[in-house]
């Protein structure tokens, strides 16, 4: 079994009651420390993110289980890196500077996996987060709640620890697809299982114990990767198939017939058993991020969080953020890859430029697998939003293979290069407006 999914969350958080303190940066009937971080200027109150640290404060509410079966959120050093263009450990520790101690912001960190290891891998950063939830993964609470070893010694079969993860993966579809559509490319959520797992995570056992049965009738789940129709809709192409090996089906007969059976038990308030890192993590939705205080952040990043901002909101959103970021501060986001590729926000971060007044660049580097629309020639996979020439420089010496940093201007200009990309004519069109 891997290390990822054998790992425990080693977290305990401090859940407090729903009416004690909000953390939506509204300053009414805050709690003393909330309001202790928040700075009146006279026109708006500002939120200080270093008068915030340390001050660790959960409600359930703020956690809720991955809401789609796409969404990963809890990706880590490789799946930044690939996804941004750029060794993004390396450039971090590149960047870090012994002489001062700098603000690193998340947007988006999703469990908070990266930022943890942030944290414990690289020196010179006060990390933070900010996410309107922190999302945890099923499939490895769902690892975490069946006794494997009880299940094996019963039918007398051992699982790899691939074998364990599929199960799991298998169940978790199972439980949060529709009845009968688990084969299907487009298919619905169990809106029961969903509302009720995200308002009580404990609900779990008992769901998991009356969907258990489907398991010997679903045959195939589909894959976490998405595709797009024709239309640019996410959609499932990808299937996972069930083994035929004898093992498993034993296995799989076995749990279906007395889920319950081989549930642990120990485990208590599943609160407690979420692979979630909530330390400086606060929750906020994105369009209020005009309440942090300007000039605060050194690095800011953004990994498959400010894509989900749309139109005129990305323009303002990510101009906006320009004014967090102190003076030589650098963001980078993929967020420049709408729709897994299938677009890129040229025009709309164009925009961005012109109304900030900082150059932005561009990571252009190798395609994602089944998901950009073009697979032959490289993509854009980040911006790079900096006033500062040497941070920039700083990037380029950790760009990935057959990656590079460009301005975002000489990618506009080059119209070959743009007509390759466009699979839905919108990225040249938008550029006309
Ligand atoms: C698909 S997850 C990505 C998580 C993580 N960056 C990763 O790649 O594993 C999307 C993240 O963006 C955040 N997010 C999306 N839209 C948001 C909004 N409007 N306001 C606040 N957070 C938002 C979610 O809370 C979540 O953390």
């Amino acid at each position: 079994m891997s290390d990822r999914f054998n790992r425990l969350s080693h977290k305990t958080y401090t859940s407090v009651p729903a009416e004690a303190v909000s953390f939506d940066l509204d300053t009414n009937n805050v709690s003393d420390h909330v309001q202790y971080a928040i700075e009146d200027d006279g026109n708006s109150s500002r939120v200080d993110l270093l008068a915030l640290d340390g001050k660790e404060i959960l409600r359930h509410s703020d956690v809720a289980p991955i809401p789609e079966i796409h969404w990963s959120i809890d990706r880590m050093d490789d799946a930044y890196s690939r996804r941004l263009g750029f060794d993004v450990l390396a450039w971090l520790d590149n960047l870090s500077d012994p002489d001062k101690e700098q603000i690193l912001l998340e947007l988006g960190p999703g469990n908070g996996a990266f930022k943890n290891e942030v944290d414990e891998r690289i020196t010179g950063y006060k990390t933070f987060g900010v996410c309107d939830k922190l999302y945890y993964p099923l499939t490895t609470l769902i690892g975490k709640i069946v006794d494997f070893e009880k299940l094996e010694k019963a039918t007398g079969e051992v699982l790899s620890g691939t074998e364990r993860e599929l199960f799991c993966n298998f169940l978790y579809k199972i439980l949060v697809i529709k009845e009968g559509q688990s084969h299907l490319d487009q298919f619905e959520y169990d809106q029961d299982v969903q509302i009720d797992l995200a308002s009580n995570i404990n609900q779990l056992p008992s769901w998991l114990e009356s969907k258990a049965p489907l398991l010997t009738e679903v045959t195939c789940i589909p894959d976490h990767i998405s595709g797009r129709d024709n239309e640019g809709n996410v959609c499932y192409p990808y299937k996972i198939q069930r083994p035929e090996k004898e093992s498993f089906q034993k296995i799989y007969r076995a749990f279906s017939a007395y889920p319950n059976t081989y549930f642990r038990t120990e485990l208590g308030d599943l609160y407690q058993a979420l692979d979630i890192y909530p330390d400086n993590i606060f929750f906020a939705h994105f369009s209020d991020l005009n309440r942090l205080k300007d000039e605060q952040v050194d690095v800011m990043i953004g990994a498959r969080s400010s894509v989900y901002v749309q139109g005129e909101a990305y323009i303002q959103f990510m101009t906006e953020m320009t004014k967090k970021l102190q003076d030589n501060g650098i963001h980078v986001d993929d967020s420049i890859r709408d729709n897994d590729g299938w677009c890129y926000r040229l025009a709309e971060l164009q925009k961005v430029q012109e109304a900030s007044g900082i150059p932005i660049y561009v990571v252009l580097g190798p395609p994602l697998e089944r998901e950009d629309f073009c697979q032959d020639d490289i993509v854009p996979l980040s911006a790079v939003i900096s006033k500062d020439p040497q941070k920039r420089e700083v990037l380029r010496s950790s760009l990935c293979e057959n990656s590079q940093l460009i301005p975002l201007d000489e990618i506009i200009a080059d119209k070959g290069y743009l007509k390759k990309l466009d699979r839905t004519g919108k990225v040249i069109n938008s550029l006309h407006d």
